[in-house]
C-alpha cells in the first residue's frame, strides 16, 4: 500500500518511477530533473476530516455523492466526471478548476456489435461524448488546472489532433496562451479546424507526430513553457477517471477485460495506474485484463510483446492518424499496466480497424478510426479464443465520428469498393424522383 498512497494527510508528491527521485507537487518539470525519467503523481490515502483513511464504502459513497450536479465545489467541478474523483486526482485543487465539465459519458451495448464481435457482453464506453469530442478532455481539465495553479504562462503540447483540440479549448478557457505542435497533413479536418477555433497558436511541424513531441519538449524545456502531452503526470491522473467511472457505472464490478486503441501509451499508462489504485482502495476486488490495440503499421508495442524486451520504433503509417505514432513516450509506465494485469498488446490491420468502424458507425453509435481499434482487437481476440463469448468486456471508444469527416466522405462517397458505403444519391426536387429512389432497392441500404 505504501507504494501506491502516501500516509492520509501528506500533500500529494511528483515521484519519477526511474530513479525515485521527488517533487513537489507544483513544479513545472515535464520530466525527472535527475534521470530524465517519467514522473508519476503520488497522493496521500483519501481522508475523512479527522484524518482517518475513509473505507472502501465510504469512498465509493463519496464518489457517488458528487456524481450529479451539487453546486458545493462550484457549478462546473461537480458536474464534471473527472473532478468527483478529485481526492485520488489532484486533491489540493480546491475548487479553482478549469472544467467545462467533461465525463459523465455513456456505456453502451448494441446488438449490432455483439454480433459484429462474437462477444455476448460487450459494453462500449463512448469518450466522444466528451466536450472536444474525445477522451483528451479528461486529461487537459486536470492539466490546465495544474498549469493554472504553477503560473505557467503558456501550454504546449505535440499532437495527432485529439490532444491539440482539448489543449486549445481548456487553454483558451482558463485565459493562457496555447501553442500546439502538428505533423503537416496528418491530421484529420475536424481535429486540426477545432484547434485553430479554439485560438491555440498552431505550428505545422514538416514531420511525423514522433518529430512533433521531440521538439515540443525541447522547446518548452528551453521556452519555459508547460508541456501538456501525456507524459505531464497529471494528464494521467485526469485519465484514470474513464476507468473509474466505468467502474462506478458498473457497480464496483470489474469486466473481465479492457480493451483500449494504444499510440503514444498514456492512455494505458492511465489505465494501469487506475486498477492499481482501485484496488489499493478496496474499491474493486479484482482487475480487469488490460488490452491495448495498436494499428499494423504503427505497433512498436506490440512487436515487443509479451517480453519487452526490446523497446523498438518504427516509421509509422496507418489510416488511424490518432495513433500514427513510431516512438510512444510512455512506454514504461505501459509494460507496468500490462504486467500488473495480465494484459495483452496486439494490433489491427487497417482493414480490420476499418470494418470495425463501419459496423460501429452504422448502429448509429459512430466513432473515428483510431477508436474502432477497440472492437477490432476485441473481435479478433473473440476469434483467437482469448475472449470467450460469455466474458464481460468494455472497450473505449476514444474519439467522436464527426473528427475525420475526410475518411467519412472517402468510405461513403469516393472509394472505388463500396463495401458498407452509403452512397448520397442527387434528385430532381419532385415526388417522383423520391418515390423512384425508394422503389429502387439497391438505392435504400438496409
Ligand atoms: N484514440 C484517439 C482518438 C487518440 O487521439 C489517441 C491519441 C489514442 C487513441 C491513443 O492514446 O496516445 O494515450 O495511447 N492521441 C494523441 C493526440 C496522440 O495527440 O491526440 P495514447
Amino acid at each position: 500500500m505504501s507504494e501506491i498512497f502516501r500516509a492520509p494527510g501528506q500533500r500529494s508528491v511528483q515521484r519519477c518511477a526511474a530513479c525515485g527521485h521527488e517533487l513537489p507537487e507544483t513544479d513545472g518539470a515535464a520530466d525527472c530533473p535527475a534521470c530524465g525519467g517519467l514522473l508519476d503523481v503520488l497522493h496521500a490515502l483519501p481522508a475523512d476530516a479527522g484524518g482517518t483513511a475513509l473505507s472502501a464504502d465510504g469512498l465509493r459513497a463519496s464518489f457517488g455523492e458528487h456524481c450529479c450536479a451539487q453546486p458545493a465545489r462550484g457549478a462546473h467541478a461537480s458536474a464534471s466526471g473527472v473532478w468527483r474523483f478529485q481526492q485520488i486526482v489532484m486533491p489540493a485543487a480546491g475548487a479553482a478548476v478549469t472544467s467545462h465539465p467533461e465525463g459523465n459519458t455513456p456505456l453502451m451495448r448494441r446488438d449490432a456489435l455483439l454480433r459484429f464481435t462474437g462477444c455476448d457482453d460487450l459494453l462500449v464506453k463512448h469518450e466522444g461524448h466528451n466536450p472536444t469530442g474525445s477522451f483528451k478532455d479528461r486529461g487537459m481539465t486536470v492539466g490546465v488546472t495544474q498549469a493554472v495553479r504553477i503560473g505557467a504562462s503558456a501550454v504546449a503540447c505535440a499532437s495527432t489532433g485529439n490532444t491539440s483540440a482539448a489543449l486549445s479549448s481548456y487553454a483558451a478557457q482558463a485565459g493562457i496562451p496555447g501553442l500546439v505542435f502538428v505533423p503537416v497533413g496528418k491530421v484529420a479536418l475536424g481535429k486540426l479546424t477545432q484547434t485553430l477555433a479554439y485560438g491555440a497558436r498552431t505550428l505545422l511541424v514538416r514531420g511525423d507526430f514522433d518529430e512533433c513531441l521531440r521538439l515540443a519538449q525541447r522547446a518548452s524545456k528551453e521556452l519555459g513553457i508547460y508541456l501538456l502531452n501525456s507524459i505531464n503526470p497529471w494528464r494521467v491522473e485526469g485519465q484514470k477517471t474513464i476507468v473509474l467511472e466505468l467502474l462506478q457505472q458498473l457497480g464496483w464490478n470489474a469486466p473481465d477485460f479492457l480493451v483500449l486503441p494504444a499510440g503514444n501509451l498514456g492512455n494505458t499508462a492511465a489505465f494501469g495506474k487506475a486498477l492499481r489504485e482501485a484496488r489499493a482502495l478496496g474499491l474493486i476486488n479484482r482487475v480487469p485484463r488490460l488490452v491495448s490495440v495498436q494499428a499494423a503499421g504503427a505497433a512498436p508495442f506490440a512487436a515487443s510483446f509479451p517480453s519487452f524486451a526490446v523497446r523498438g520504433t518504427v516509421q509509422a503509417e496507418t489510416v488511424a492518424t490518432a495513433i500514427r505514432i513510431g516512438d510512444p513516450a510512455s512506454w514504461d509506465r505501459a509494460v507496468r499496466a500490462i504486467r500488473e494485469t495480465d494484459g495483452l498488446v496486439i494490433s489491427c490491420t487497417d482493414e480490420e480497424i476499418v470494418e470495425a468502424k463501419l459496423a460501429i458507425d452504422a448502429c448509429g453509435v459512430g466513432c473515428e478510426a483510431a477508436s474502432a481499434a477497440s472492437v477490432a482487437g476485441v473481435k479478433q481476440l473473440v476469434a483467437r479464443g482469448v475472449i470467450a463469448r460469455g466474458d464481460r468486456v468494455v472497450a473505449v471508444l476514444t474519439g467522436h465520428v464527426l473528427k475525420d469527416p475526410g475518411m467519412l466522405q472517402w468510405l461513403h462517397q469516393e472509394r472505388e469498393s463500396g463495401d458498407g458505403a452509403n452512397r448520397p444519391i442527387e434528385i430532381e426536387a419532385t415526388v417522383s424522383a423520391v418515390e423512384s429512389v425508394l422503389r429502387d432497392a439497391r438505392g435504400v441500404r438496409r
